[in-house]
């Protein structure tokens, strides 16, 4: 699949450093606009340096512009945080499964996110907040290592909180002089919270080191399986099934995943 050329319409800084920043674009030809679901991800291009797959953080029901939220960790994502509203990238998409929203509907949901995890349950989360007649109880807990790396402050401080039954928990590793909330680990701060299983659903997305740690807590908290859903970031190339770079046993993530329930994932090999 050819990218289509997209022109940052808007740059927001999201952490204090500005080492994660959201990209909100608009393509140049709508024809070659495409439609997404909460956890579909895109393949975002600089012309000479390369390609990445970025997830897609803001939900269908807010379709344009498309909001990806990107963390400086290397080449590509560097030179993506050199550009600047008016400049033009590359977006190939949408790739990836989807969280099951539909089978969510009826539950009480719990979000889990760590750090720059938060971006594609971002988009989960405005969606069921643009549907909130379909869906239980909310509750979203959120860290970071600082109170300057919690991404989507608005939304976390001014908006989520505002909707019905909804609750927004947040931690971080080290708080300063400011902080007043929660100093824990989020697999920590989690159990501290001590959410019931019943009729609830636990999505988490996060640093490996978290998700491996939160699945641990929730299986302590006595979810099954079935109720927790995770998306996993293995390095990809093609984003299409052809590369071998994401593959997990004989599946590959960038087909099958990469939302996965726990019972799905206790079936594949360990390697993720
Ligand atoms: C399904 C999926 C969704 C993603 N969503 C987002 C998102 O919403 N926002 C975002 O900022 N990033 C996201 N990523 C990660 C992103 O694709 C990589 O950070 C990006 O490819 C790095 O490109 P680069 O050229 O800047 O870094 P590179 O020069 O390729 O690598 C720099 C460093 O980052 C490490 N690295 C590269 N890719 C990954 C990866 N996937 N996981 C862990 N370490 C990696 C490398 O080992 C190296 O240490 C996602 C990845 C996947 C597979
Ligand atoms: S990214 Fe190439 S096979 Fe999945």
């Amino acid at each position: 699949m050819m990218p289509h050329l997209a022109r940052i319409e808007e740059i927001v800084a999201e952490t204090a450093s500005g080492d994660v920043k959201t990209f909100r674009v608009q393509f140049l030809d709508p024809e070659t606009s495409f439609s997404h679901l909460p956890g579909q991800c895109a393949m975002v291009s600089v012309l000479g340096v390369g390609e990445a797959m970025i997830s897609i953080s803001s939900s269908p029901t807010r379709p344009r512009p498309l909001e990806l939220a990107v963390k400086q960790v290397g080449r590509l994502t560097a030179r993506l945080h050199e550009m600047e509203p008016g400049d033009v990238i590359g977006v190939r998409g949408p790739y990836g499964n989807h969280f099951p929203f539909e089978d969510m509907k009826g539950k009480d949901l719990l979000f889990i996110g760590g750090g720059i995890g938060l971006a594609p349950l971002r988009s989960l989360i405005n969606y069921v907040l643009d549907n909130r007649g379909d869906y239980g109880k909310i509750d979203i807990i959120y860290g970071a290592r600082s109170p300057g790396d919690l991404c989507f402050k608005r939304e976390l401080y001014d908006v989520w909180p505002l909707a019905p039954d909804t609750r927004v928990l947040l931690t971080v590793d080290r708080g300063d002089e400011e902080w007043k909330g929660a100093v824990a680990l989020v697999p920590h701060f989690l159990e501290q919270v001590h959410p019931e299983p019943e009729g609830k659903l636990a999505i988490t997305c996060g640093p490996p080191i978290m998700i491996k740690f939160t699945l641990e807590s929730l299986k302590k908290l006595g979810f099954a399986d079935e109720q927790i859903v995770t998306t996993l970031e293995l390095k990809m190339q093609c984003g299409i099934g052809k590369c071998g770079r994401c593959n997990i046993g004989s599946r590959y993530v960038c087909l099958d995943g990469p939302v996965f329930t726990l019972a799905q994932l206790e079936t594949m090999p360990a390697e993720y």
